[in-house]
């Protein structure tokens, strides 16, 4: 098969990756795809993520046999149902199950109509009226929403009445995101530890992947701004059997009926950002897509063939397909530009890479990168994702660091921390076997001690 991913970042390269060990993968092309993702062996192109038509006369061009959309904003702009109209097999949802990530609004209502456990909320096009209803409630933080997709910067945690009352202004008043902010939502703040679930369906299957966490802040210790997310790990400690069989039931198999319920079958990945709460599971966002980075750690550890799966969602046969995932733990660590989230250099050589873009031991997900002369430079915010498979979760974070430490470019920048929290959840709550087994095995190899 001939395959066109869409898409240019250190997910898309690890979709790549997982597609490129099927046999079924004759030639893999991607656009527009990163220095990386060529080097490894994906033809890239010129064409923008966002061109729609640009993309449907490339897969035709090409001829290829499936289309995977990896994505927000084409997803939501309807990429799928362009290329379905051609008659090309896709993977990923059209437009109108795509909207459970574009606008907050529909999937907050989706959740009360359904009875899906979330954060309350209300919904405001009114300044005056959402500052209003905060001096009301007069709970801080307060948790300030747009309606549409803002580059993953629309959720603002106001500490104060001041922060909350610029926030509501800046995003319906002066457009911060655009037609985005123009309707926002208001909801409580909850507590917890946060887990991500990213989920095959076809519409009537929910296969859930391996659990994962994400790391947002940019320094250590959970400092700093938000940013698109600094690392993962998987599993998540956290995610134990008892409360991935809760999500099961009271909010992944809802979510996919409820969707069915009001004619927007969903059929691709379902990504659930979840708050394990005081009063049990809750989720805070749906993402119609596969996330990044907990793709980069989630596809290593899949060992089903990755094209037969997306065949099977396209037909809806989804339920004849076993998906299984490795034992043992895997871990990205996300080498940045000195200065990201804000400004920063590009065009920086990046050494320590062979050919290919990879180091021993690790595989390396390529995100802001280009090739020149043969060379790697950087090209981007995130430039690398560095991961690696360990039996244990302290073996994957040693070998994804020790991975990175091959690797330099002028003032890279990565936390050192990444996978620490797990790593404290299981050896002051290991909950389950599987993990009291992976505790007793770090024990051994680290000599380290349960607190008493
Ligand atoms: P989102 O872009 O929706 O993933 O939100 C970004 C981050 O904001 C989440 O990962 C949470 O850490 C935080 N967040 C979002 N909604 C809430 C909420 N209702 N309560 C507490 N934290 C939240
Ligand atoms: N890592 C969060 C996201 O992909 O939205």
């Amino acid at each position: 098969m001939k395959i066109l991913v869409v898409g240019s970042g250190g997910r898309e390269h690890a979709i790549i990756r997982k597609l490129a060990q099927s046999p079924k993968a004759e030639k893999i092309y991607c656009t527009p795809g990163n220095g990386g993702i060529e080097a490894d062996g994906a033809e890239c192109f010129d064409i923008s993520a966002t061109d729609i038509d640009g993309v449907v006369q490339l897969a035709q061009q090409l001829a290829v046999d499936l289309v995977v959309v990896a994505p927000d904003d084409p997803l939501v702009m309807g990429m799928v149902d362009a290329l379905q109209a051609k008659g090309f097999m896709t993977f990923g949802p059209k437009k109108n199950a795509a909207i459970i990530e574009g606008s907050k609004v529909f999937s907050k209502e989706l959740m009360k109509k359904y009875g899906i456990p979330t954060a309350k909320y209300e919904v405001f096009t009114d300044s005056e009226d959402a500052i209003a209803y905060v001096r009301e409630q007069n709970t801080y933080p307060a948790v300030i929403k747009a309606d549409g997709l803002a580059l993953g910067k629309g959720v603002i945690l106001a500490q104060n009445e001041n922060e909350a009352v610029e926030a509501i202004r800046s995003m319906i008043d002066d457009k911060k995101f655009g037609e985005s902010s123009s309707t926002i939502v208001v909801e409580e703040y909850l507590t917890g530890p946060e887990v991500s679930v990213l989920s095959f369906t076809d519409g009537k299957t929910m296969a859930p992947m391996l659990s994962s966490m994400d790391h947002k802040r940019a320094y250590d210790n959970d400092e700093g701004l938000n940013t698109g997310g600094m690392g993962t790990v998987a599993p998540n400690p956290y995610y134990t059997e008892d409360i991935a069989k809760e999500c099961m039931e009271k909010i992944f198999i809802p979510t996919m009926n409820a969707m069915n319920a009001e004619g927007r079958t969903f059929e691709g990945c379902l990504y659930f950002g979840l708050m394990l709460t005081p009063d049990g599971p809750k989720v805070i966002e749906y993402n119609c897509r596969f996330g990044d980075p907990e793709t980069q750690v989630v596809l290593p550890m899949l060992e089903t063939d990755l094209v037969d799966i997306m065949e099977a969602i396209y037909s809806h046969t989804l339920s004849g397909v076993d998906v299984k995932w490795s034992d043992g733990c895997c871990t990205c660590v996300v080498m940045a530009s000195g200065g990201y989230p804000l400004s920063y250099p590009k065009g920086l050589e990046i050494s320590g890479l062979d050919s290919r873009g990879q180091v021993d031991g690790c595989e390396v997900f390529h995100a802001g990168t280009k090739l020149s002369d043969g060379k790697f430079l950087t090209n981007g915010g995130r430039v690398l994702g560095v991961t690696a498979k360990g039996l244990t979760l302290k073996g994957s974070i040693d070998n994804a660091y020790a991975g990175a430490a091959k690797i330099s470019f002028e003032n890279a920048h990565y936390r050192k921390d990444i996978g620490q929290r797990a790593m404290k959840a299981l050896i002051s709550d290991p909950l389950d076997l599987e993990y009291k087994q992976d505790l007793e095995d770090y024990l051994e190899e680290n000599g380290v001690y349960l607190r008493q």
